[in-house]
């Protein structure tokens, strides 16, 4: 067991903290009041490389590790969680499930240049009546020749109005449940799609969130990722990867939550001292630290099971689940210990706490998560 990390894993950290430090803290709070998502923000990503971290060079990407991924997405999310969502529903959700699950040809036309941030990749799983309960979608897949016909639409897509490619999950069969799902990789240029961006959302406003919709799209079968019916194990084996990410993510804005209440214990004096001398504000500064350092440790263990080629679902799903939920948590005091500051968007937290909310609902809710590991623990699940 090594806790340090490597040269290269300090060198990318301070490379992306200081693209969050000087190209997205400083307008992220306009960024958010607007609602604006900068597409320029994703085009850096790309320069800086970091649309392919884990994929090996031989397909475009960078070959690196899984924490090294976590590295780049914790400091994203210390600047914001839209970006550091861009890049779990890129590279986790899209891109490292085409290395995973597809052919060579698929690989040519797909991976490389999404590896390379030419092109952007999103997931199309949840519906209007299929979250959690992912077998219940209603999108259907009809074989036609050489093609499937897509019918049906998504919601709370990532990047809906952004991404090129979408692995979209359809039914091939009703009545075989889950069996009865297939993935597809979907162009945004094929006819009959369409996109439409969310408002009003509580958090992550500087990100762009929608529906996708399928209107007799037809979709070559050669686009078709694995085969008929493995969709469900296609979907999560890619949520073992965006769930990775979300929680290192999660650490992310833990950190910031942290940073941002450290500083203002300093400053701020009620009573005659710092607030940082009083104990209840230690107290909740102390769980904030605590849980920064368990949550980083999870993500890093199922890194390392992940570098190791070992199947990680459940220190995935414990990781995300335990992260996100402190993230939340670390948020919600950051706003106590700001008092009325911390009410107003003059301070970043009241941001972080509104950010905090999705990770806890987005790749497996917490009551998921929650379930998948009593499960674990009674032997249920394996
Ligand atoms: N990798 C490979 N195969 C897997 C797998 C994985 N990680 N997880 C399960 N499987 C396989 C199992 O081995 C099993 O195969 P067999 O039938 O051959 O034995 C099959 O898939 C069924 O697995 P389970 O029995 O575990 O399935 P389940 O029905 O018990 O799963 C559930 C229930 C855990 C609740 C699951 O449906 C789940 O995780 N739901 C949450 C869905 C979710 O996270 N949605 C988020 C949508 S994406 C999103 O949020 C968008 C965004 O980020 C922007």
């Amino acid at each position: 067991m090594n806790f340090e990390l490597t040269e290269e894993q300090q060198s990318v950290k301070k490379v992306v903290r200081k693209f969050v430090d000087k190209e997205i803290i400083p307008y992220i709070q306009e960024w958010d009041r607007q609602g604006a998502f900068q597409p320029s923000i994703l085009k850096r990503l790309s320069e800086l490389e970091l649309m392919g971290v884990c994929i090996p060079e031989e397909y475009g990407g960078l070959g690196m590790d899984y924490n090294t991924l976590a590295i780049i997405c914790e400091e994203l999310e210390r600047g914001d969680t839209a970006y550091r969502t861009a890049v779990s529903v890129h590279t986790g959700l899209n891109t490292m499930t085409l290395l995973q699950w597809g052919t060579e040809q698929q690989k040519q036309t797909y991976l490389v240049p999404q590896a390379k941030g030419l092109k952007v990749g999103a997931f199309g799983l949840t519906e209007p009546n299929a979250g959690s309960d992912v077998a219940a979608m209603q999108t259907t897949a009809k074989r036609e020749g050489d093609y499937y016909v897509l019918n049906g639409s998504k919601t709370w897509i990532s990047l809906c109005d952004y991404a090129d490619h979408f692995l979209v999950f359809a039914k091939t069969d009703h009545d075989l449940g889950s069996k009865g799902i297939t993935a597809f990789i979907v162009e945004r240029t094929f006819e009959g799609f369409e996109s439409k961006a969310i408002k009003g959302k509580l958090g992550i406003r500087a990100g762009n969130t929608g529906e996708i919709f399928f209107n007799d799209v037809k979709v070559p079968a050669a686009n078709r990722l694995g085969e008929e019916g493995e969709g469900f194990k296609i979907a999560m084996s890619a949520l073992d990867n965006g769930r990775f990410t979300v929680a290192a993510g999660a650490v992310g804005l833990l950190e910031a939550s942290l940073e941002a209440s450290l500083k203002y214990c300093h400053e701020r004096s009620t009573f005659g001292k710092e607030i940082g001398k009083h104990q209840l504000v230690q107290q909740m500064i102390a769980k904030m630290s605590a849980n920064l350092e368990i949550s980083r440790l999870l993500v890093y263990k199922a890194g390392t099971l992940k570098n190791e080629g070992k199947r990680n679902t459940k220190e995935t799903s414990l990781a995300k689940w335990i992260a996100c939920n402190a993230a939340n948590e670390a948020a919600n005091d950051a706003v106590q210990i700001h008092g009325a500051y911390g009410y107003s968007d003059e301070y970043p937290v009241e941001r972080y706490l509104r950010n905090s909310k999705a990770p806890v609902i987005y790749e497996g809710t917490r009551e998921i998560h929650t379930v998948m590991q009593g499960e674990y623990a009674l032997g249920y699940r394996e």
